[in-house]
């Protein structure tokens, strides 16, 4: 934490004007969410300059990662939409490739969870349309591995502690807590 997000890109809340009502719950707290993501993932670069990372593009696409709860039923934070939550992803994703932004639409889309592999799509016959959608560039995944340690509900600025996180992962499969490991041990300090 601690790296300085002033000056940068004002696109995130030109976005979020369209598509959220100011001073909502949802706004506010997609909002919070995001800041502590953003912050996170552009830590992560400025630890590493050697990676040459695109940080206006990190810090934006971080910003904007979960637009697409607005359109989803999830009324704990203030949407109410009618698609299931799963989908926030793709249809944020939906949302950014209307506005051009094709490359923070990737990130949108990737971000769930680990990353959903098409495998595990059609496994789990999720209401998802069937291609992969694991974060591949490193501004991708360094976004997916940023979200992991921030929940939504609860007290929203608080860092999930790394076993907490692997808690929750090792659930649903132990392949996704290996994931995270790995990219603990690259994004991590
Ligand atoms: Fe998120």
């Amino acid at each position: 934490m601690g790296s300085d997000l002033k000056n940068l890109s004002t696109l995130p809340k030109e976005i979020y004007k369209k598509y959220y009502k100011k001073g909502s719950k949802a706004y506010e707290i997609l909002l919070l969410h995001s800041r502590c993501v953003a912050t996170l993932a552009v830590a992560i670069a400025d630890r590493h300059p050697e990676w040459e990372l695109d940080r206006e593009f990190l810090y934006e696409a971080a910003m904007l990662h979960d637009i697409g709860v607005i359109c989803t039923d999830a009324p704990s934070i203030g949407c109410t939409g009618d698609a299931p939550y799963i989908m926030h992803g793709v249809l944020g994703a939906d949302l950014l490739r209307k506005e051009g932004l094709m490359r923070h639409a990737l990130v949108c889309e990737r971000h769930t969870g680990v990353g959903l592999t098409l495998q595990e799509i059609i496994q789990r016959q999720l209401p998802l349309p069937a291609r992969e959608m694991v974060p591949i560039s490193l501004e991708e995944q360094i976004v997916c591995y940023a979200d992991c340690f921030y929940s939504k509900s609860g007290d929203l600025m608080e860092q999930k502690t790394t076993e907490r996180i692997l808690q929750g992962l090792r659930k649903r499969s132990e392949d996704d807590a290996v994931k995270f490991l790995v990219w603990h041990k690259l994004f991590g300090e």
